[in-house]
């Protein structure tokens, strides 16, 4: 039987509007949210992740600013920026958005932000929080992918969970979240021997790996849950996966499109971070 589709887009504008709700019980109580976004250059798709940002905090009420800077800026001048943004009581949330350019050191601006500021949740003492299941700031795009399993009405507890991918911004931090919902996980990546025995061993598999329709639907479980953080542009326009998704959706039990999975949930993550930042 085809899959169920875990319908991003729709569980992103729940997540939205009850954002929404907590913002206006926050103002209520005289807390007015605030993210600064700050961009180094002109990268072409980080300005539409900006610009899409900053419309989604407009849209729930959150204040929001960004600071557009010249791809030249030093890295100087962007710490001196972080170190005004850390001090605006204004600002709530801070996201620098990656990448930044070659010459601006990504770890020393990272580590620059407030760790009650850190929405996107990259700082390693954040990170570290995560580890230790500490309070932390949930990292947005694993943060999405935990509440879409949680809205499928899929709990975590005693299965087997493959991540595929190992970044600092999905892949590890996905499996400490699965970890602490007492899953089994395996972290899979690109020296991994045998992938398709791994995923098929997988009753949740996360693909966030950067490799078009790298999972096909021979290295699925007959009714796993399949959730594919991968953007990947193919050609012009088609943008697809890490699953490929006809085969994949033919053997899952619940499946994400692409476009229209992981992707709205992402802004509607931070947007929740922000909040949380802005409560505490
Ligand atoms: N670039 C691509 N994804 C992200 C993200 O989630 N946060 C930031 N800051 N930059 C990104």
């Amino acid at each position: 039987m085809p899959a169920q589709i875990l319908d991003g887009k729709k569980i992103a504008a729940e997540v939205r509007a009850e954002v929404k709700e907590e913002v206006s019980r926050l103002k209520a109580e005289g807390i007015n949210p605030g993210l600064a976004v700050v961009l180094v250059g002109e990268d072409p798709a980080s300005q539409v992740y900006v610009r899409n940002k900053h419309r989604a905090c407009e849209e729930v009420g959150i204040y929001s600013e960004v600071h557009r800077l010249p791809a030249a800026t030093s890295q100087a001048e962007l710490l001196k920026l972080i170190d005004k943004l850390n001090k605006d009581p204004k600002i709530h949330g801070i996201l620098v958005q990656l990448p930044l350019p070659d010459h601006i050191d990504e770890k020393k601006v990272i580590d620059a932000i407030a760790l009650e500021k850190d929405v996107d949740g990259f700082s390693p003492a954040n990170v570290g929080n995560l580890v230790i299941g500490d309070k932390c700031f949930y990292p947005c795009t694993p943060h999405g992918c935990m509440v879409l399993l949680e809205k499928a009405g899929i709990d975590p507890k005693g299965k087997k969970a493959v991540v595929v991918g190992r970044s600092n911004i999905v892949g590890k931090p996905v499996a400490m979240m699965l970890l602490a919902r007492h899953a089994t996980v395996t972290i899979c990546h690109s020296r991994t021997r045998d992938l398709a025995a791994e995923c098929r061993q997988a009753d949740i598999l996360i693909a966030a790996v950067g490799k078009p329709e790298l999972i096909t639907g021979d290295m699925i479980k007959e009714g796993a849950v399949v959730i594919d953080v991968g953007i990947n542009r193919v050609g012009e326009k088609k943008l697809v996966g890490d699953v490929h998704f006809e085969s994949a959706a033919q053997k899952a039990g619940w499946i994400t499109p692409v476009p229209g999975g992981v992707g709205p949930m992402t802004i509607a993550m931070l947007l929740k971070n922000t909040v949380e930042a802005a409560r505490r």
